[in-house]
């Protein structure tokens, strides 16, 4: 038996000292000293041998089993120690090397860069930046923008209420009551900001952003409206942009317009049999609502400067999604919030 133990000794240490990994060690540790191993088999067994035998035998075990263990401590050690220093080796950085070239620098995400081409065109015609909260009181978001107690708008399948008072803003018109509420006329005013309506499909999102104006003083008309818009829509769609005015009702504008800028499509950009994929032929597209203040709305505000009687006014609402897809061509509003690189590389 003490010639299988020499033998075990052997055969162990050859393999313990050859290890090449911390992993392989473990093995070699199961394989030698576990439960099933051979060398702690024959110390179990010892009661079973002649009794001549069993102190030799139990000696001669046991000091293998220690001279074991003490083998793949010191082995274990070495094989930390050198693959903490690979490691090191693998990981050093030369500093003395001249620099990487330089990151490729960001770009605005569309939305913004489409914002703030728009917050441009307006401060350069004289209007001021306001933002608001874009959780709102049912009275700024609707009752003092003169919609009826049975408004469609007011319906909890269109918008988000938070209370029986509060909702998420569905439009950025209720700034023009917070903004008359804080300032006397005269009032050139754009506000931007996010918006919120339950809706969810390939044009539409539950989250989009859109851009207020109002303009209120004593002599503003209707012309100051279409003149104000056609320099914008030269200014974002081209110079030789027409803009064209189309009846309309919204809640707060009497009366009210639709407007559509001539088409900045090249029809010659399209296959002649094919209509054209920005005006459908029409030669014209639709891209804000807008209208003269109503009155009522100035009632809401009289305390604070706006008498019906004496200011007018005129406002507009426009959505940024809807510019920038027009403008860019892009066929769903889906990809701007997807934040696909390959989309987004594409502008700016
Ligand atoms: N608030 C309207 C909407 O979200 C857009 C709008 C229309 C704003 C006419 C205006 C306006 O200021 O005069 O659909």
């Amino acid at each position: 038996m003490t010639q299988r133990i020499a033998e075990l000794r052997a055969e162990a240490e050859a393999a313990i000292s050859a290890a090449a990994g911390s992993a392989e060690l473990e093995q070699l540790r199961v394989r030698y000293l576990g439960r099933k191993a051979e060398l702690p088999n024959i110390l179990r067994a010892i009661a079973t041998l002649p009794p001549e035998e069993r102190g030799p035998t139990g000696k001669a075990a046991n000091q293998v089993r220690q001279a074991l263990e003490g083998l793949i401590a010191q082995r274990s050690e070495q094989l930390a120690g050198g693959e903490l220093e690979q490691q090191l080796r693998r990981d050093v950085v030369d500093v003395t090397l001249p620099g990487a070239p330089p990151q490729p620098l960001g770009r605005l995400h569309l939305l913004t860069a489409t914002r703030r081409e728009i917050e441009d065109v307006f401060l350069g015609l004289g209007f001021r930046i306001a933002e608001g909260p874009e959780v709102e009181t049912v009275y700024y978001n609707f009752d003092a923008l003169n919609h009826a107690p049975t408004h469609p708008a007011r319906d909890r399948q269109d918008t988000f209420y938070v209370t029986d008072d509060v909702v998420l803003r569905t439009h950025t018109s209720p700034m023009q009551i917070r903004a008359m509420e804080a300032q006397p006329p005269p009032l050139y005013l754009i506000i931007p900001g996010r918006v919120y309506r339950r809706d969810n499909d390939a044009t539409h999102t539950p989250q989009f952003h859109q851009i207020e104006g109002l303009a209120v003083d004593e002599d503003i008309t209707l012309a100051d409206l279409k003149g104000t818009l056609l320099a914008f829509a030269r200014a974002i769609f081209g110079s030789d942009r027409e803009v064209r005015l189309r009846p309309h009702f919204f809640p707060f504008t009497e009366p009210s317009v639709e407007v559509d800028v001539s088409c900045f499509m090249a029809h010659d950009s399209h296959p002649p049999a094919q209509r054209c994929r920005v005006c459908k032929d029409t030669g014209w597209v639709e891209i804000l609502g807008s209208g003269m203040v109503d009155p009522n709305v100035f009632s809401y505000v009289a305390e604070y400067g706006y008498d019906p009687e004496k200011i007018q006014g005129f406002a507009f609402g426009m959505g940024i999604e809807r510019i920038a897809m027009l403008k860019h061509g892009v066929p769903d509003l889906r990809l701007l919030y997807d934040n696909d690189v390959r989309f987004l590389e594409q502008f700016g």
